[in-house]
């Protein structure tokens, strides 16, 4: 059976683990010159309805290290763009490519491809969710700091998709996360329902009706960033306004005064604290030019490692690789 990773809900520990340990296996085979190539005749396809820079390059070039093919699928040059039905769109590819890659607005969209194709389906960001973004942090949080567990990772800024995969990873894999936006700019009631319900059916699963229900106690959701940010091991910020987002944006520079990343904030975390962004960076606005210059900044380790991520997840999705649940 095929298998989509449409948000990380889709993924249970297991998974996680597998991704962490053969995309870090992968990038020390890489940065040691040795050539992998399990893909070979294999391709993907990738639509792209948003910009990218970094998740499609980086997914385009994973395929091309791994000896497999990637197709750039233009909508506006398909039929898609004269209102071919997804559904028909969907078991043709399924027919061509080994799977799809897709950045579009309305999540939906991304289900509907899921739901009638063969392929698996990536999703490489909606307007709900960024799943791969997450993965690849994770993975970076562990090459930076040993291990993902028992670290304060906190969020300062918008709830929107990006904020959702740190939620949704966090009902899967025990994670102590901190989201701290402004008033009126939280997690929505829904993402809080279904990670909570992820959970909840893991704990069911595992005979462990305890920790659903003190779910709440690893995931704190504030308004007060000053709060959030004291003794935090990770600092995650991404900008203000995401793309598709229709608001006001002098509105939204108001109600989000405090929440700049920048050395006064984060001289309340940890001495060690590392600052992440999954770019593109606002400077200025969500993250000071001297926060995201700093030297030993992990940014672009942070953006590299999408690459290797997207490769450990090619790879098992289409070759059918990892445990179970993965396959
Ligand atoms: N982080 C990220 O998804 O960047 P792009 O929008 O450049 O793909
Ligand atoms: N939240 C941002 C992430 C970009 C990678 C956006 O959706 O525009």
């Amino acid at each position: 059976m095929k298998k989509d990773i449409l948000s990380l809900l889709d993924l249970e520990v297991d998974d996680f683990t597998y991704l962490f340990q053969r995309a870090i296996e992968l990038k020390k085979r890489f940065k040691q010159g040795i050539v992998d190539r399990p893909l070979i005749g294999k391709s993907i396809g990738l639509i792209f309805d948003k910009k990218s820079t970094r998740t499609r390059v980086s997914f385009e070039t994973a395929m091309i290290q791994l000896g497999g093919t990637p197709i750039y699928i233009r909508s506006t040059d398909t039929q898609i763009s004269r209102n071919e039905p997804v559904e028909d769109t969907a078991r043709v590819l399924s027919r061509y490519i080994d799977a799809l890659v897709m950045r579009t607005f309305d999540h939906k969209l991304v289900q509907q491809f899921a739901k009638a194709s063969t392929i698996p389906v990536i999703n490489a960001l909606t307007d709900y969710s960024h799943p791969c973004q997450i993965l690849s942090d994770i993975m970076t949080i562990i090459e930076f700091k040993g291990s993902y567990e028992g670290k304060k990772i906190v969020w300062i800024g918008d709830g929107n998709n990006v904020a959702n995969s740190w939620v949704n990873a966090a009902s899967v894999l025990d994670l102590n996360l901190v989201i701290a936006t402004p008033e009126g700019y939280g997690i929505k009631e829904y993402v809080k329902e279904s990670s909570n319900s992820k959970r909840c059916s893991r704990s069911a699963k595992y005979g462990d009706l305890k920790s659903c229900s003190k779910s709440e106690s690893t995931i704190i959701f504030t308004n007060d960033p000053i709060e959030a940010v004291k003794d935090a091991d990770v600092v995650y910020t991404d900008v203000w306004l995401s793309m598709g987002q229709e608001d006001d944006f002098e509105k939204r520079k108001k109600a989000f005064k405090g929440f700049q990343v920048n050395r006064e904030l984060l001289s309340k975390a940890k001495a060690d604290v590392m600052v992440m962004h999954c770019l593109p960076a606002h400077r200025g606005e969500e993250i000071s030019e001297d926060v995201l210059e700093a030297p030993d900044a992990v940014f672009w380790d942070q953006a590299e490692n999408k690459c290797h991520m997207h490769k450990a997840i090619l790879e098992t999705l289409i070759l059918k690789t990892g445990p179970a649940n993965v396959v």
